[in-house]
């Protein structure tokens, strides 16, 4: 296993959580319209999780050897989801941008897999468990997103 290439992918992975922290935690502050309630309850919950996923990739990039980026400018120019300011509070939008955030993520984790398996046990292990948080948050917010198309179809009739 090439340990720079790994610490670039993590590195990657680390500023990629710290956004979407803040993309969930300003998300859960502004969130306006229907069921604003279940969805601020979800996003803030999805904050806690990415911040502690930060936390998992940190730990194991200083495991192997490397730094957590140190600036959070570098961020922007690590980052492979980027991030989406949550501009329109109204919570169709949030939804809309976190699902796209998580699907990114996914599509992130499932390739750090790839290139850990059989190669890098301990990485492999986190990278897998963090993928699980990743897909059951696209799947919460997939509900919530249904849920509230089914309400607006109701209050349209
Ligand atoms: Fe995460
Ligand atoms: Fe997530």
């Amino acid at each position: 296993m090439d340990i720079d290439k790994l610490l670039e992918m993590l590195n990657k992975a680390f500023a990629d959580e710290w956004l979407a922290y803040y993309q969930y935690w300003l998300g859960a502050k502004v969130a306006k319209g229907p069921m604003k309630d279940a969805v601020i309850a979800e996003l803030a919950q999805h904050a806690g999780d990415e911040l502690r996923h930060a936390d998992m990739v940190a730990m194991r990039i200083i495991q192997i050897g490397g730094i957590p980026v140190t600036t959070p400018k570098k961020w922007f120019e690590l980052s492979h989801c980027g991030y989406a300011a949550p501009e329109d509070p109204q919570v169709e939008a949030l939804l809309k941008q976190n699902i796209k955030g998580e699907q990114c993520a996914i599509g992130v984790y499932k390739s750090i897999l790839d290139a850990t398996a059989q190669k890098d046990p301990v990485t492999y292990n986190m990278v897998l468990q963090i993928l699980q948080d990743e897909v059951q948050h696209e799947e919460d917010l997939q509900s919530l997103q249904e849920d509230l198309t089914g309400i607006i179809k109701h209050t349209r009739k």
